[in-house]
């Protein structure tokens, strides 16, 4: 069994960049999920797991000056360290070929995903919105 996300308006934090790439990030969680799911080689698991891990670096430093205006920015920023700091432990696990890591790691990548986008980064848009914090 494997969740598959699907794009839904309550994702929207209300800024297009940001929802484009949060949807990218979905995509390629569902590339991962199927690629564990259908138990393709190890290596497109691998591939897309990588392809996450580079599209989530790009995405926090595209996010972060952004929410630098936020009286709890660095609150937000630890998140996202805690957050990288996770997927690399998959990633050891993945090259030790441990064979428990593909469904922890979707199981913790989807729940991230969801909750951060929907609480965090949704509450941290809508207060530099309401304040006039936002640059773009
Ligand atoms: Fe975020």
């Amino acid at each position: 069994m494997s969740d598959i996300f699907e794009w839904m308006p309550e994702y929207s934090i209300g800024v297009d960049s940001i929802d484009q790439q949060h949807q990218e990030l979905f995509r390629i969680f569902n590339k991962l999920s199927t690629a564990v799911s259908q138990n393709d080689s190890p290596k497109s698991a691998a591939a897309a797991m990588h392809e996450m891990s580079q599209y989530l670096d790009k995405h926090f430093t595209f996010e972060e000056p952004l929410l630098k205006k936020h009286p709890d920015f660095d609150h937000h920023h630890l998140e996202h360290l805690k957050f990288i700091e996770n997927t690399l432990d998959f990633q050891i696990r993945f090259a030790d070929q441990d064979k428990t890591v593909h469904m922890d790691m979707l199981s913790f990548l989807y729940n991230w995903l969801k909750e951060h986008i929907l609480e965090m980064d949704k509450e941290y848009f809508r207060y530099l919105k309401e304040n006039n914090l936002l640059d773009n």
